[in-house]
């Protein structure tokens, strides 16, 4: 299931652009931060010779979600954290998450930075069902992102000042309009009803 989990991500990006990328050894850097201080300790070697070998790959939605946590998480309905997923390329070809990190923004402030904690794999017990539960917010961040920013913004709101420019100054009978118009087609009707 995590590898199926995995290579979603994986074709999403082909298809998405979402924000899944090669580990680099910064991103890697950053990562780790959080990782001694739960008493973690991944092998140093192996580690490395995968950052070398451009097997590890991070899907990152930390930027994306943490400036608007404390609202979200001001709602008592609602809580969610920004994270950072670090997947494994294996030789096989699948990919497979090695740690997941969950980060809320510190309750003293944003000079403060983020609270961070790293959540890694577990099949049995308390552990694993947090591994489960990091998951499904890894999941509410990815679907989030794509339905938010990469669908919406990204494109039904960017077009929304071409096709008004479109009608408010192009003949119909202009070349122009008449080759956009049909990629027009019920772009202002889907924004009018998503708002
Ligand atoms: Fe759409």
């Amino acid at each position: 299931m995590e590898q199926e989990n995995a290579k979603k991500q994986i074709e999403s990006m082909i298809m998405m652009s979402t924000m899944i990328w090669p580990c680099s050894p910064h991103s890697w850097r950053i990562f780790r931060i959080s990782l001694p201080s739960q008493g973690v300790e991944l092998e140093e070697q192996r580690q490395k010779k995968a950052l070398e070998g451009n097997k590890l790959f991070i899907l990152d939605y930390h930027d994306a979600f943490m400036p608007y946590l404390r609202k979200i998480n001001g709602l008592k309905t609602s809580k969610a954290y920004a994270t950072r997923t670090i997947l494994f390329l294996k030789n096989d070809g699948t990919l497979t998450p090695l740690a997941i990190e969950l980060s809320v923004p510190h309750p003293g402030g944003d000079t403060f930075g983020a609270v961070s904690r790293v959540v890694l794999p577990a099949k049995e017990g308390a552990e694993g069902t947090i591994w489960l539960l990091a998951k499904a917010y890894v999941v509410v961040n990815d679907s989030c992102y794509h339905q938010l920013m990469s669908h919406w913004l990204n494109t039904h709101a960017a077009m929304e000042p071409f096709i008004i420019a479109t009608y408010r100054h192009l003949s119909v009978l202009h070349p122009i309009h008449k080759l956009l118009e049909p990629h027009y087609r019920d772009t202002m009707n889907i924004n009018g009803l998503a708002r």
